[in-house]
């Protein structure tokens, strides 16, 4: 039986038996699930009263470190058992999860638990992130964000025209919200960010599909649509387009921006989607901020937990989109905007993207293995665009990788209206956590694929 030595201890007795118990759960003395010796028999062998062990087992029951069990005595408690079934998700898939798009979790906990540590030590900035804001957030915040900027998008952006949101699909919804009416067409692309396609559908505004190519949409295309419908807004993944990973180059660029000023449409750029360092490019907001709305997000260049992204807009849109902020949730936590410009200035932030590099440069090596790519066009982000065989859809295929226990995303999530839909899955090379897991996602796809047509991938 374990008896604590108090002998050397001062204070109050109960928090000295407390404290030695305390370090023996924590150095592992006293084991998990480690029946605790009996009130009676510890307070004779210590020599105190049975009180003061009943108020020391009070003490470590509110330290979280002990539990009784009705009948049966006093035990030390499987913490991280119960912290494991408390931070389990509510709904979660078995299997291997090639769906969800995610950053990996590298060295992000480390950083968390750093800055913490630091905020815990400044009274000015945790009594700054408890209180209640304009819309506009705070000074130190609104320039952080401007001198990073500045610095990844070689830019210099006027920190008046940035806002911070709860990231990129808080941001859709209120440039939706803001510059959009029930009814009112919006061009995108035809193969377009689902959830962007639920808010318009749960806003009852009118997508109409730009017709893709290997190299993003189509600019002639597009010129039809501006005639033909007037619409004010253009939605675009132009960095890398979800779900297909093609990038919009150059002269394509300029080209879509020319017939954007010329139909007077406002082009909302979402930029939230993982780019590789090696493949960034001066994004269209630099280049014609005046007709450029700018979503950014730390959804997934960091975690998707933050929930923080922000807007880059035309000074003229601000009072407009501030407002719908406004309505919508006041202004966003300032502690989760303090932990972001930690990061953003303690370089974190960059050491997870080239953290996040690396790492998905060594998943596509695997993922070529199996699918070698045949677009120059498309950039090695997170997710990978498979090309199915006939007589395959994408949708019978996830289905059928369900029942294996693999997820995907289908084509048809994807497609716009009456856009045709090709017969294709989206992949998320960082859905698994572990390499080994996304080997054996491949492998299966592979093989299902095989089944239906032999040779349709060859094996690098
Ligand atoms: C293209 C695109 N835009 C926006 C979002 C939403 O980003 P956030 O998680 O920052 O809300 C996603 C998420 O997958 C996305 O793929």
């Amino acid at each position: 039986m374990f008896i604590p030595d108090i002998s050397n201890r001062t204070g109050p007795k109960f928090i000295a038996l407390a404290d030695a118990l305390t370090e023996a759960i924590e150095s592992n003395e006293l084991a998990i699930n480690t029946k605790l010796p009996p009130q009676r028999i510890l307070s004779y062998r210590l020599g105190v009263t049975v009180g003061t062990v009943t108020r020391a087992y009070q003490e470590l029951e509110r330290r979280g470190l002990i539990e009784p069990k009705v009948g049966s005595g006093t035990y030390v408690k499987d913490r991280q058992s119960e912290q494991q079934t408390f931070y389990h998700p509510v709904t979660s898939q078995e299997g291997i999860d090639l769906a969800i798009c995610r950053p990996l979790l590298l060295s992000q906990q480390q950083h968390l638990s750093t800055i913490l540590q630091d905020l815990s030590h400044e009274p000015t900035a945790q009594k700054a992130v408890l209180d209640y804001y304009s819309a506009e957030g705070l000074h130190g915040h609104n320039r952080t964000l401007q001198h990073w900027l500045n610095d990844r998008l070689n830019v210099d952006i006027d920190n008046r025209r940035l806002i911070w949101t709860y990231g990129g699909q808080h941001s859709l919804a209120i440039i939706l919200q803001s510059l959009s009416r029930p009814k009112d067409t919006i061009l995108v692309e035809g193969l377009c960010y689902a959830e962007f396609i639920n808010a318009c559908q749960q806003a009852e505004r009118k997508l109409v599909p730009v017709q893709l190519d290997e190299a993003g949409i189509v600019p002639e295309d597009l010129e039809l649509h501006c005639k033909r419908h007037k619409p004010r807004l253009l939605y675009l993944t132009p960095a890398i387009q979800n779900p297909t990973g093609t990038q919009i180059n150059d002269s394509r660029r300029l080209k879509i921006i020319e017939i954007c000023r010329r139909y007077n449409v406002l082009i909302i750029e979402d930029d939230v989607l993982y780019c590789p360092p090696s493949h960034r490019k001066t994004p269209l907001v630099a280049i014609a901020p005046d007709i450029t709305i700018y979503v950014g997000s730390f959804s997934k260049y960091f975690a998707g937990g933050l929930r923080v992204g922000y807007l880059i807009m035309p000074l003229t849109l601000k009072d407009t989109l501030q407002r719908t902020l406004r309505a919508n949730c006041m202004h966003i936590s300032p502690l989760m905007i303090d932990l972001v410009c930690r990061w953003l200035t303690n370089g974190a932030m960059e050491a997870v993207d080239k953290e996040i590099a690396l790492e998905l440069s060594a998943r596509h090596r695997l993922f070529n293995q199996y699918f070698p790519s045949q677009n120059n066009a498309v950039i090695p982000g997170f997710n990978c665009w498979i090309p199915l065989p006939e007589p395959l859809t994408g949708y019978s295929f996830s289905k059928l990788l369900r029942n294996k226990g693999i997820h995907v995303r289908e084509a048809e999530m994807f497609a716009v209206g009456r856009y045709p839909v090709p017969a294709a899955i989206r992949i998320s090379l960082t859905g698994p956590s572990s390499r080994s897991q996304l080997k054996t996602g491949l492998v299966i796809i592979k093989e299902q694929i095989s089944l239906v047509m032999p040779n349709s991938y060859r094996i690098a």
